[in-house]
């Protein structure tokens, strides 16, 4: 039997009912969390957005109430009224915050019934994530999924007062665009009024919030979903949010000081964390050689060393080898490792395998010497300049690889990482920002035999590199930074091309003939020629500072609607077929 709500109106909520509320009467509206039947007693845990709060029906208060919660099952909806009351002595719940009061149910509606959920809305409830996606209705009922888009929402509130409070104007950018390069592959989207022409889902706001500057709106932000056709990792989804942001009449420090002021304001008013600023700097090159990759996390040490000058004299065939090729030698030095097993280090071995390193050389440092297979080839001279250069002592143990750059540096940096979780040795507690300066602007692309943009080919050279850009584009430094977290990279930004000849510079040095300029950005290159201002700013990726701030493994568990790592919704079946009107219309006609 179905009850209607009829004049119920909700007083409380389940989760906010406190012991001062002792003797009021309530009404609840929510979800069955449990049911418990202890003979004499039933016992209702009522679930809503703020918690839960046991409720009691006694046969002797109440026996038609009674008699109706017998048939409830869980997730049925309720409305319950009754009177709060202290639990009995003894039997209060500390871990839960309704858990010294109860209520003592005088009247019960069953307003909806469930069919058995397929899993149980419990956080600690080990569920495989397809049938979390799939049932994304119930999955989001848990606490844990609901306190992390609280936190989302929150950030974004403050997000709109730090920059209003700053001067920013909010402004919407069209989603139904030209594709702009971000690096990735654009979702298209077929135009019926002009047929065999396609939109692309803008991938950023970039040109748009550029053509804002020239249009005298000096500062603009916008919190602004982007869609970007890559493969996905555990930080990545098809669709995901930007704080995005652009300020005219700005210099490289003006834009950092900015938003260092944007993290401080969200910390604090967020999670009451007092942030300290400036944040740390490191250069690209810097970041490079001490940490192998551009978005180091700095909460720990284990910092990579390059070994190349030290063995240059070495008579090691594999060191002479890579050297002589242009390759390098870089270590890590494990504090007090000596003591890892031979298939600790073998493991370790294979782990680098992944990043392509062709082997992991270790070496034991005892007194005087070291254990391994190094021992032999290796002079004392060498083998002191190394303990010095990797501040070894007795008990450390040394990882060593040899070979190109790219792999070496990856391959380190990852180990670095994996030794730094399985030692305990990153400070979890803490936020580790820091900035990362002076990129390169383009780098060689072997496969496309050119140039492509490190950050986007709007960002500015610095003044002092433009003159090497005819010459010596790969030495040239970009005005581009990033924010980097804990080891993410949750944001980046750059001052901009702001003079025409500069831009079209660029769009030559990066294979773009004239031509294709014009056709790809004709309206940017033409709007940079009526007073465009010096301008600069950044984008910060929303999801992955929620991620971070939730303390979430995954980008999926701050994301309401999220896609799967093959971009599909499970809830909805998207993507899916369409009918063959609909392809019609579209002057589309399918291949597959
Ligand atoms: P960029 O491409 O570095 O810069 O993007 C900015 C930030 O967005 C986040 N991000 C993502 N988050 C989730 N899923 C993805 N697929 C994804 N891709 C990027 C990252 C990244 O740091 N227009 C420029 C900004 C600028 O120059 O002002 C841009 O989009 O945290």
């Amino acid at each position: 039997m179905i009850d209607f709500l009829g004049d119920w109106k909700r007083t409380d909520y389940c989760g906010n009912l406190r012991k001062e509320d002792r003797g009021r009467e309530v009404t609840l509206l929510g979800w069955v969390q449990r049911r418990r039947d202890l003979g004499g007693l039933i016992f209702i845990e009522v679930r809503d957005r703020y918690g839960l709060v046991q409720t009691v029906f006694n046969p002797e208060a109440n026996r038609e109430a009674y008699e109706k919660v017998q048939t409830l099952r869980n997730e049925y909806v309720v409305g319950v009224r009754g009177e709060v009351v202290l639990r009995p002595e003894g039997t209060a719940n500390s871990k839960l915050a309704t858990g010294e009061i109860e209520v003592a149910v005088k009247e019960v509606k069953i307003l909806n019934p469930s069919k058995t959920p397929p899993f149980l809305i419990e956080d600690d409830e080990k569920v495989e994530e397809n049938t979390r996606l799939k049932y994304r209705y119930l999955d989001l009922r848990k606490p844990g999924l609901q306190k992390n888009l609280i936190l989302r929402h929150q950030l974004g509130k403050e997000v709109r007062n730090y920059f209003d409070r700053h001067g920013f104007l909010e402004v919407e950018t069209p989603m139904l665009t030209k594709s702009t390069p971000e690096g990735a592959r654009d979702f298209l989207v077929p135009s019926r009024l002009s047929p065999g022409h396609f939109y692309a889902l803008p991938q950023s706001p970039q040109l748009f919030k550029q053509i804002l500057m020239v249009a005298g709106f000096d500062r603009y932000f916008q919190i602004v979903k982007c869609f970007r056709d890559e493969d996905l990792r555990s930080d990545r989804q098809p669709e995901f949010t930007q704080i995005d942001a652009e300020m005219s009449f700005v210099t490289v420090e003006d834009v950092r000081r900015t938003m260092e002021g944007l993290m401080v304001h969200l910390f604090k008013e967020v999670l009451g964390i007092e942030l300290k600023t400036p944040f740390p700097v490191l250069s690209y090159d810097e970041a490079m050689d001490r940490y192998g990759l551009d978005k180091p996390d700095i909460r720990f040490g284990l910092e990579l060393r390059d070994l190349s000058k030290s063995l240059k004299g070495s008579t090691f065939k594999l060191f002479q080898d890579t050297l002589s090729g242009g390759g390098i030698i870089k270590a890590i030095n494990v504090k007090g490792g000596a003591n890892f097993s031979r298939k600790e280090i073998d493991d370790l071995t294979h782990f680098v395998y992944d990043y392509g390193a062709k082997g992991l050389i270790s070496a034991k440092v005892g007194r005087n010497q070291w254990q391994s297979t190094l021992q032999k080839f290796i002079s004392d001279e060498e083998r002191i300049a190394i303990d010095k250069t990797m501040e070894a002592t007795e008990g450390d143990l040394l990882l060593l690889i040899a070979g190109p750059s790219k792999v070496v540096n990856q391959s380190l940096a990852n180990l670095r990482l994996h030794l730094g979780r399985k030692l305990g040795l990153i400070a979890e507690e803490e936020y580790g920002f820091v900035w990362i300066l002076d990129f390169p602007l383009l780098e060689y692309d072997e496969s496309e035999k050119r140039y492509v943009a490190v950050h986007h080919p709007f960002t500015a050279p610095k003044d002092e590199d433009i003159p090497k850009l005819k010459g010596n584009p790969g030495e040239v430094r970009a005005k581009a930074y990033d924010l980097v977290l804990n080891g993410s990279e949750i944001g980046g930004g750059s001052i901009r091309n702001h003079l025409k000849e500069v831009q079209a510079l660029l769009f030559e040095k990066l294979g773009m003939g004239e031509e294709e300029a014009k056709e790809r950005f004709g309206f940017l290159l033409e709007a940079l020629e009526y007073g465009t201002p010096p301008h600069g700013g950044i984008a910060f990726g929303f999801d992955r500072l929620a991620m971070i701030l939730s303390h979430s493994e995954s980008i999926r568990d701050v994301i309401a609607f999220p896609k799967t790592q093959k971009g599909t919704c499970l809830m909805t079946d998207a993507p899916s077929k369409v009918d063959g009107k609909q392809l019609d219309e579209l002057w589309i006609k399918l291949k597959v």
